[in-house]
Parts: structure tokens; sequence; C-alpha cells
């Protein structure tokens, strides 16, 4: 390959998943080969709107700093929700230029959709390319064309337009989809099912009814795959919940097992699509996320109501449905800790083809994994827009209805399909030897905890030191 750039930038922006600092080091690694050097951008986008733009060089001569190792969770160089306003070109042109006095000559960004929308103005006048990371999985599509059947349905209070998914296609094919998964989402779902797992053994001694929420905003991917630790129900973002059906297939089940594990999104809708654990319609996060904190609590409480305390006393199950139904979110250890084996593989193969398209002048475009029945995981790549509808916006990937049961609220025949391909071979010998010969490693009890940022801040420079 034609060596056009001496030196890039690299940062990571939005949530934190397991798999940054694999994604990260892919890219270093490839560097490494193409004799490149790499500024890891501290603190995603806010790093590049700090003057003294705090930065790290991840391969002096060309070799990968030890702290950068692929096997640690979050990322050495640090995230932030902080991203850049196309709309301030005076923001826009001190950040170019900033770049340029680095000596930067091109820039990987490892993110999500939040992330393509502060790095595209950027791109507009520095090259830039995207290697995709979300334990959500929603960074993608289910077929090329689906950007365009969203519709504008109006506007809000607020003034912000809001857009509808319209029906679409009932059937798909899983080679069509483009970023089949995205790094952090396995390890999300590894967590996510031993927790089922493990609060299913409680709810089943104590005769209880648990609710566990995960993550995922609006798409229903986490849960969908917590289906390995089989839950009695899985109830995803992406079909309005239809309590009369919930209610009674629980009781169904608590009448004949005595206890029911159901998992919910977190961004489950109700009948006329309100998000059942909104925090309310205008709280939203710096990308313009709706924040959600609730929906296991809102389903909790409707259930209490619906089956009442007679239900649970006429076997003596319970006191009352308020003792015998209880909730539990899987909360930010989806998103922390050792990334499992299909994360650092991917993660490292996408950042070295993020570094590769840079080198190939493939400006704004992102880094996929793609699948086929055929030749299995393979990489590919995307112009950014072709994720964008036809007013610019990046939608949230959905989990297609061919992959949900409604009526047995379990993963379809389809979606099974999807999983088994990504999860059979996820985890590797490495993943569980590391639980049993490190976690009750008696040092860890003498030892205080040696964080990475500590080393890592011994290694940043600033721009005017530099510039110098
Ligand atoms: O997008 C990743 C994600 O983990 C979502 O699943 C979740 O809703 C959100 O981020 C949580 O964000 P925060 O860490 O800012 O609370």
């Amino acid at each position: 390959m034609r060596r056009s750039m001496n030196r890039i930038g690299i940062l990571t922006a939005g949530g934190d998943t397991p798999a940054l600092n694999a994604t990260l080091f892919g890219a270093v690694e490839q560097a490494n080969r193409n004799e490149v050097e790499v500024f890891g951008l501290i603190k995603g986008f806010d790093g590049l709107l700090n003057p003294a733009v705090p930065h790290v060089l991840l391969n002096p001569l060309f070799q990968t700093i030890p702290e950068l190792d692929p096997c640690l969770g979050g990322s050495i160089i640090g995230s932030s929700r902080t991203y850049i306003d196309p709309n301030k070109p005076e923001e826009l042109r001190a950040v170019t230029e900033r770049l340029k006095r680095l000596g930067i000559e091109g820039l990987i960004c490892i993110g999500g959709d939040g992330t393509i929308s502060g790095m595209q103005p950027v791109s507009e006048f520095f090259p830039c390319t995207l290697a995709p990371k979300t334990i959500d999985n929603d960074l993608g599509l289910n077929y090329l064309s689906e950007p365009n059947e969203w519709a504008r349905r109006g506007f809000n209070e607020s003034g912000e337009p809001e857009y509808a998914r319209t029906a679409g296609r009932d059937e798909i094919d899983l080679q069509e989809i483009v970023n089949y998964a995205t790094p952090g989402y396995a390890t999300a779902v590894f967590v996510v099912a031993q927790a089922v797992e493990r609060i299913r053994t409680t709810a089943e001694s104590h005769r209880r009814i648990a609710i566990i929420e995960v993550m995922g905003r609006e798409s229903g991917y986490i849960a969908l795959g917590s289906g390995y630790g089989q839950p009695d129900l899985v109830l995803i973002p992406e079909v309005p919940l239809n309590i009369d059906r919930v209610e009674q297939k629980i009781r169904e089940i608590y009448d004949m097992q005595k206890h029911a594990v159901v998992v919910i999104g977190e961004g489950v809708v109700d009948e006329s699509g309100h998000p059942l654990g909104a925090v309310d319609s205008h709280s939203k996060d710096p990308a313009g996320n709706i924040l959600f904190n609730g929906a296991a609590e809102a389903l909790e409480s409707i259930l209490i109501k619906r089956l009442g305390d007679a239900y649970f006393q006429k076997n003596r199950r319970h006191e009352s449905a308020k003792s015998a139904i209880f909730t539990r979110k899987v909360g930010h250890t989806q998103r922390g800790g050792r990334p499992i084996q299909f994360d650092r593989f991917y993660a490292s193969q996408l950042g070295g083809k993020a570094f590769d398209l840079l080198l190939a002048e493939q400006n704004d475009s992102i880094a996929t994994l793609q699948w086929s029945d055929a030749k299995g995981f393979f990489l590919d790549s995307l112009p950014a827009n072709k994720l964008k509808d036809q007013w610019g916006v990046i939608h949230p990937r959905l989990v297609h209805r061919s992959f949900y049961d409604e009526f047995k609220f379990q993963p379809s025949k389809l979606g099974i399909e999807y999983l088994r391909s990504i999860f059979t071979h996820a985890i590797g010998q490495d993943d569980t030897e590391v639980i049993r010969a490190k976690l009750f490693n008696p040092g860890n009890l003498i030892t205080p905890y040696q964080s990475v940022n500590v080393d890592v801040h011994k290694r940043i420079r600033y721009l005017d030191k530099v510039a110098k």
C-alpha cells in the first residue's frame, strides 16, 4: 500500500464498550506495519475542543505502547459524549487547524451514530474514517435501502422533527445485513445471559417474578441475545407491549413453574408508542438520544396491579404482588470489563480496516463487518452517508421483525440463526481460563488496582509543547 500519511490521529467517542482498546490496538498495529505514527486524542472530540489537545503517541518507533492491551475493557485514551457542532464553523476551523498543527494527516474515529455525526463535518476539511463500536448493535442496516423507509411524522413540542419507521420488508437475508455485529455487542450479551441465569435461581427458590432490564435504547439486540440465558419472556422495544398477552403468558409460566423471568429492553414502548421507561420526552444525551430509566419498574407496577395480591396468596407463594415481583437492571456491567474473543478479534480487524480506508483515501467511510454463508465473517466498508435517511438522520438499526416471535416472546427461527452465527464460537478458551487464573488471585487482596490512566497520563503531550 502507498504510504500517503506519516501521522494520523485516533479517538474513541460516545459510551464506552469493552472492545475499544481492541479496536485501537488493531488500528495501531496496522499503522506499525505501514510505519505511520498514531496520536491517540484524549477523551474523544472533547480533546479536540481543548486548545491544548492532550494526546498520546501510541506507537513510538512503530511499536505499540504496552498500556494498549486489547484484552482491557474501556478506552485507554478516554471517551466522551461531546461532539463538534456542525453549525459552529469557527469551532470546526479551530479543530482542523489544531489537527494540522499536530502534523496529523488523517483521523480515525471509533464510535457509533453520534460519532459519525461528529466526524462528518470534520471530514469536509480533513480525511476521516470510522471504526464502529456500540454494545447496542444498532449501527448498521438490515438491508441497504432501509434508510429510505423512514418517514417524518411531524414535529414535537420543542419543534424537533419526529420520525417513524414505515412497514419495510417482511423478510431479510442475513447476508444483506450491513455491519452484521458491532464490537461490544457480544460481550454485553455474554454479561446479560449470565445475569439472567443467576437471577433465575433466586426467582426460582423464592417463587418470584424477576424483571431484568437490559440496555440497547430503541434496539432490542441485547434483549434478543439474552435468550442464551433462557428467560421465559423477552420483550424488545421494536414490538409495542401487548400487556394482555404478557400478563397471560406470565400467569401460565408462574402457575406451572412457580416463578418467571422476564427480560425487558430499556426502550420498550406501550401500545401508543410511548417508551415505558423514558425519563421524560425532553431528557436527551449530547448525541440527541432519549435517556431511559425505568422500563422494568413501569412493567413491575403494571403487573402488581393486574396480578394483585390474591393471585400470589392463593397457593401461599407470596404475601403480596409487591413482594413477589422484583426488578434488576444489568446496568453498566454490560459495557465494562474484558471483551470476549469475538469482540477482541473483530474489533481489532475493524480498527485495521479503518486505518486501511484512511490510507486508501476513502474519506468519510466506515469499516464494516459482514457475514455470508460461504465466507463467514469478513471485512468491508461503506460511505457513511449510506446510513442516512433523506433528511440526513442516522436511525438506530432495529431488530427486524423476522428475528422475533412476538407470540412466544422469544427469538424466532431467523433470529436464532442470526445469534448462532455470532455466538457459537464467541467465547475463547482464554476467556474462561482468565477467570480461573485471575479472579481469586490472592495478590488482588494485597495490591491496589493499578489504573491504566496513571500510566497513560505520563505519556500525555500537549499541542503547544509539540509545536515548539
Ligand atoms: O449506547 C450505549 C448505552 O450503553 C445504551 O445502551 C444506554 O442507554 C446508554 O448508553 C447509557 O448511557 P450512560 O452511560 O450515559 O448512562
